[in-house]
């Protein structure tokens, strides 16, 4: 277990490494329980370093031998590395050491699942496999060779030479060794190519357990639509002679970026329409694309240290966003993001875990993978984007990659190029990396009428001004006291009383507590839309009636916030019903029956708009209202509202329904998928009215998993899903993959009250596998999805959760410490559920040996 005393680590700390290193060479000598590590390094003064302190990083190994320049040499090694006399000037170490992959459950350095070798080194895995300064301004250019009886060896940039038992490869791009991967095992692979702009030929290969070749080709299109994307709109090429892609089914996050070697989680690239949904094609489209951009943006140029993880992440996340947008729906893809940032970052950035974008202090590196490092800092850079232009976006981008390629970089580094490159300053900008917390923007309207409108003596001279004034506010955190004025992007378009667009779309640049914007020469008093396509990460605290709101979900020009005017009449509507006990509300139902049976619109985007806001996101409205939210009142309201609005569409569902099937041999694509999307969520609202006869005879019909899914998930929500249960079970108990839907679903699904107990018993399932990531979170992840079951007012659903936390921490830290934010809002509830959760927490931070990723998070969660 690691260190007892947490220490925290410092931004302002950062020193350089006293070392460079000229090459690595590594060869692995792979046995499950006993593999050798032998490493040469060629270590030199860094003349930028006045620190010369020779520190090795290493956990968890066991040290044979050490040599410096081929003498044998005794380092003084410690839990956490070693330290050891060197030369004056350049000198080799050498290195052996052993071990454990096959006991390693952590799933962080070299570890082996389903019998096969891989490894996983950011951020800090790569000190699990061998002394090393592991940090990620240390780069260098790796030599690999693996020795082993398996068919497939792996390792970073270009394939060397290769025998019998043994492979070679060499990577010759400097790179920092959370970027190393090696993998070894019996694949086969999807093979392909792809000629670069500049006339390269490379070789893809996405590499598979046998039995899985038949998932990836979709995979394999969109690796290509990524690199002809990143040619054609940043400009940036490949730049090795091969690609390789490997898909284990052992894994903690989604993907890893390793040079030329990514490595998937196999739920983020294995699909088949029978097997997969429209959904999971969508996201392994875009995983594929995040982790192929990170190839410039996080390798060629990397991050100076971990503070600077938005550096990558954030700029990452934007560009596969800008990619979905771009071969989907701009709008839908908008939106999507936006309802998984209020779902997920608000509440982290509302809460204990509030932290800047750019963080200045950490225990634990791993818990910063967050939603605000990774959603909020995309947010900036699109908020940097439209301030700057698009123009200015681009020329700072390229300034960036000329100056910077081959460094390890800050987010000084990246403002620097933007200010350079446009002239402008982004001193107050750059608040939005070091500042926490959401701004709430509120907005007040003043209308003046033209003297002679008054006199009413010509209407065509008779101009009025319209004057927007806005205030920011941040309440202050544990981070900063006294938060100062963010610079906020809002875009605003006004409409007249036909909702003709009168003045379109303008970006005002608020960069005081308090600003007004006028707009002179109007006709009449115009409806403003504000914050149009969400053009700043704020919560809009406007004060708009139900008829403005009704107004702007049937004219609103800009798609966002016509959809986003829908959002708040439903957030209104299920607001009064559990604080009032109201009916669901007349303006609501109307104005969507409206939208969502216009055939103008987008079916993708229809469905859309029959969506709510969550049980969690009303949990914080409410809380923020001065309420303290009600579980079972939320799930009651959730009940009553698409009971009343299955009501409400009745006569047009089945039509609706019909009218959205896809005929012929499933696609994923867009227009397809956003078709099923509309009469899926129609099937939703028929099951409450037939009891689920159609959705079963869509289940009967399915060949498809996104129509056996929905159905399935119909016929649970109407109490009807024994038979599919069973039925889903059988036919895929053999898919990995498929069978962690039946978990997730099941519980998803569950009654409150039943909940609890359906979590005891998937989890005593023989399928279940506290081991296997992707189980763990299809069954205790979607159980704490269950709003009103998760958060029953005994505290059983804590106690459960905290039960399984205590079991996973002692195999897989990472993974339990990223599960425990589903107690972050703990502190939302009323007295009686804050005890039980507060003693289902303190339980799980008296747990011996835990691990510092756990207790990082329950330290901060429990703080006040
Ligand atoms: N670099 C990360 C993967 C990672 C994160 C490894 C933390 C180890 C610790 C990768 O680029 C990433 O961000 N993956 C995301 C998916 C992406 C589409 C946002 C993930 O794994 O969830
Ligand atoms: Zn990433």
């Amino acid at each position: 277990m690691k260190d007892a005393a947490p220490q925290t680590i410092l931004l302002s700390d950062y020193t350089p490494f006293g070392y460079q290193i000229e090459s690595v060479h590594l060869t692995f000598k792979l046995a499950p329980h006993a593999t050798r590590v032998l490493s040469r390094i060629a270590f030199a003064p860094n003349p930028e370093a006045s620190d010369g302190t020779f520190f090795l990083h290493g956990e968890e190994l066991k040290l044979i031998s050490a040599r410096i320049d081929g003498a044998e040499v005794t380092p003084d090694v410690t839990d956490t590395g070693l330290t050891c006399e060197v030369p004056e000037g350049a000198f080799a170490w050498e290195a052996e050491v052993e071990i454990d992959p096959a006991n390693n459950t952590a799933l962080e350095g070299l570890y082996v699942s389903n019998g096969m070798y891989c490894t996983q080194c950011e951020a800090e895995g790569f000190r699990k496999i061998t002394y090393y300064p592991d940090r990620p301004d240390v780069m260098a250019t790796f030599t690999v060779r693996v020795e082993s009886d398996l068919p497939v060896m792996l390792s970073n940039g270009n394939p060397g030479t290769s025998g019998e038992g043994w492979a070679e490869w060499h990577d010759p791009w400097p790179k920092p060794a959370y970027l190393f991967a090696l993998v070894a095992g019996e694949l086969e692979a999807h093979s392909d190519s792809f000629t670069t702009m500049e006339g390269r030929d490379v070789a893809l290969n996405l590499y598979v357990r046998p039995g899985d070749l038949g998932k990836c080709a979709f995979g394999m299109e969109a690796l290509k639509r990524s690199m002809t994307w990143d040619e054609e709109v940043y400009g940036r090429a490949y730049d090795l002679d091969v690609f390789n892609i490997v898909a284990v089914d052992d894994f903690n996050m989604g993907a890893m970026e390793n040079k030329g070697l990514n490595i998937f989680n196999s739920a983020a690239v294995l699909a088949s329409p029978e097997t997969a949904t429209d959904a999971n094609f969508e996201r392994i489209e875009a995983i594929i694309a995040h982790e192929y951009f990170h190839n410039w943006t996080g390798n060629r140029i990397t991050c100076r240290d971990w503070f600077q993880l938005c550096l990558k992440e954030g700029l990452t996340v934007f560009r596969d966003a800008q990619f979905t947008a771009d071969v989907r729906s701009e709008p839908v893809k908008r939106i999507s993001d936006v309802i998984d940032l209020r779902a997920r970052q608000f509440p982290e950035d509302q809460g204990p875990l509030s932290h800047p974008v750019r963080p200045d202090r950490y225990q634990e590196i791993n818990n910063f993978y967050t939603a605000t490092v990774y959603e909020k800092g995309a947010e900036v850079i699109g908020m940097l984007k439209r301030l700057v232009g698009d123009d200015g976006y681009a020329k700072g981008c390229a300034l960036y990659f000329d100056r910077h390629d081959g460094e390890a970089c800050t987010i000084e580094d990246w403002l620097a190029v933007f200010e350079e490159a446009t002239g402008r300053d982004l001193t107050q900008f750059k608040r939005w990396y070091t500042q926490s917390g959401t701004p709430r923007l509120s907005v007040s309207e003043a209308w003046q009428e033209a003297p002679d409108q008054v006199q009413g003596l010509d209407q065509r001279t008779a101009l009025g001004t319209c004057t927007l004034t806005f205030r920011q506010t941040t309440p202050p955190d544990a981070n900063q006291s006294e938060k100062l004025p963010q610079v906020l992007p809002i875009a605003v378009g006004l409409l007249d009383a036909d909702g003709t667009e009168v003045v379109p779309t303008q970006l005002l640049e608020m960069t005081e507590t308090e600003q007004s914007f006028s707009f002179e020469g109007l006709m009449a008093k115009p409806v403003p839309s504000i914050l149009r396509g969400f053009s700043a990460p704020v919560v809009l605290a406007r004060e708009q009636t139900t008829e403005e709101r009704a107004f702007l979900l049937a004219h609103d020009t800009d798609p966002f916030n016509r959809w986003e005017a829908g959002r708040g009449l439903a957030r209104e509507t299920l607001v009064a019903m559990v604080t009032q006990g109201a009916a669901p509300g007349g303006a609501y139902l109307d104005g969507l029956s409206a939208v969502v049976t216009d055939r103008a619109l987008d079916p993708a985007y229809r469905a859309l708009m029959l969506g709510v806001p969550g049980a969690s996101e009303l949990a914080q409205v409410l809380f923020e209202a001065g309420h303290t939210p009600d579980p079972d009142a939320i799930h009651d309201a959730h009940e009553t509202l698409r009971q009343a609005t299955a009501t409400q569409l009745q006569d047009a569902l089945p039509g609706l329904y019909a009218a959205n099937q896809v005929d012929g041999p499933y696609s994923p694509d867009a227009e397809s998928a956003g078709k099923r999307a509309l009469a899926n969520a129609a099937l939703g609202l028929i099951t409450r009215l037939d009891s689920g006869a159609q959705a079963q005879a869509q289940y009967d019909a399915a060949d498809n998993m996104t129509q056996q899914l929905a159905a399935f998930s119909c016929l649970l929500l109407a109490k009807k899903g024994e038979a599919a249960t069973q039925a889903f079970y059988d036919q895929w108990h053999d898919d990995r993959l498929v069978i962690d839907k039946w978990f997730s679903l099941q519980m998803i699904h569950a009654a409150p009250e039943d909940a609890v107990a359906t979590a005891e018993r998937l989890t005593t399932h023989k399928d279940f596998d506290v081991k296997n990531p992707n189980r763990f979170r299809a069954t205790l992840g979607a159980f704490a999805m269950n709003h009103a079951g998760f958060h029953r007012a005994d505290g059983s659903g804590y106690a459960l959760m905290s039960d399984w936390l205590i079991k996973l921490d002692a195999l897989n830290p990472q993974t339990t410490a990223r599960m425990c934010t589903v107690f972050q809002t703990w502190r939302r509830y009323d007295a009686q559920r804050q005890g039980h959760a507060q003693a289902a927490l303190e339980r799980l931070l008296a747990k011996p040996d835990l691990s510092r990723d756990t207790s990082e998070m329950i330290t901060r969660i429990l703080k006040a």
